[in-house]
């Protein structure tokens, strides 16, 4: 059992490469996610951040590397993976929701075939966290009446209904429209004031800044600089890390 504080994944010099060995998308992360923190991932483009989010969830199988998840390695041992994925949730930039089914069938879906819970119970969950998004009444709906905005917190809740400990968000609000970016993000903020551990890749810096509490600077497959928002964001100390804030915030 994990305990409060404890770290409840820690990753240790993690690897991943492609084109045998040419590529460096991983080139030896280590880092620990406690319970409850709501890390922010940030960094330039190609920098490793999709690949240290998918490695995380085994969605990439690391060349190298170990990832300690409540105790147990997930790289090097053996492990049930479909369990596994039940307790880390992803919400990816696309939301890729079933077309021809409703809301509520997108959502109660995976708990009906993965975890065996029965229709009523499955859309009575779906429809509570449906509710704590704003979207009860959109249950029976189809996901093209949706604005983007709301496919996406459909997507959050897709992922909530499996009752994940652990939430990975992958650029989750680079794909909408800038007037629905907010109403994503703030349902990230209740899941993490909620308690939720999160990883958070983002380029929504004032997220990274009022929600996370550590942010993660991420440049050619490592972590460069960790710390909390203040620390990196006003007292950056790597070059690198100076120049990627000057272009992202002047932007
Ligand atoms: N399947 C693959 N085959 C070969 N190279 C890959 C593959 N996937 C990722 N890479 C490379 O690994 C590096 C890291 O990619 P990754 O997608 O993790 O970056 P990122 O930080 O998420 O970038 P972005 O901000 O553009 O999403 C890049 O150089 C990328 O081209
Ligand atoms: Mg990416």
């Amino acid at each position: 059992m994990t305990t409060d504080n404890s770290a409840l994944i820690k990753v240790r010099d993690l690897k991943k490469h492609y084109n045998y060995g040419k590529i460096k998308a991983l080139d030896g992360v280590s880092i620990d996610i406690n319970k409850g923190d709501v890390m922010v991932v940030i960094g330039p483009s190609g920098s490793g951040k999709s690949t240290f989010l998918r490695s995380l969830n085994l969605l990439e199988e690391p060349t190298e590397g170990s990832i300690i998840f409540d105790g147990q390695d997930i790289v090097n041992e053996k492990i049930d993976l479909d369990k596994f994925r039940e307790r880390m949730g992803m919400v990816f930039q696309h939301f890729n929701l079933f077309p021809h089914k409703t809301i509520l069938e997108n959502l109660t879906l995976a708990p009906q075939i993965v975890k065996h819970v029965g229709k009523a119970e499955a859309e009575k969950k779906a429809l509570e966290l449906l509710d704590r998004v704003g979207l009860k009444d959109r249950a029976k709906a189809y996901p093209v009446q949706l604005s983007g905005g709301q496919k996406q917190r459909v997507a959050i809740v897709r992922a909530l209904c499996m009752n994940p400990e652990v939430m990975l968000f992958d650029e989750p609000t680079s794909a909408l429209d800038p007037e629905m970016v907010g109403e994503v993000l703030e349902v990230m903020k209740e899941l993490a004031k909620a308690g939720m551990t999160m990883v958070c890749v983002t380029h929504e810096m004032g997220f990274a800044r009022e929600v996370g509490n550590r942010v993660v600077f991420m440049a050619d497959g490592n972590i460069i600089e960790e710390g909390t928002p203040e620390q990196i964001f006003d007292h950056p100390k790597n070059p690198r890390l100076k120049d990627f804030l000057g272009k992202v915030l002047e932007a």
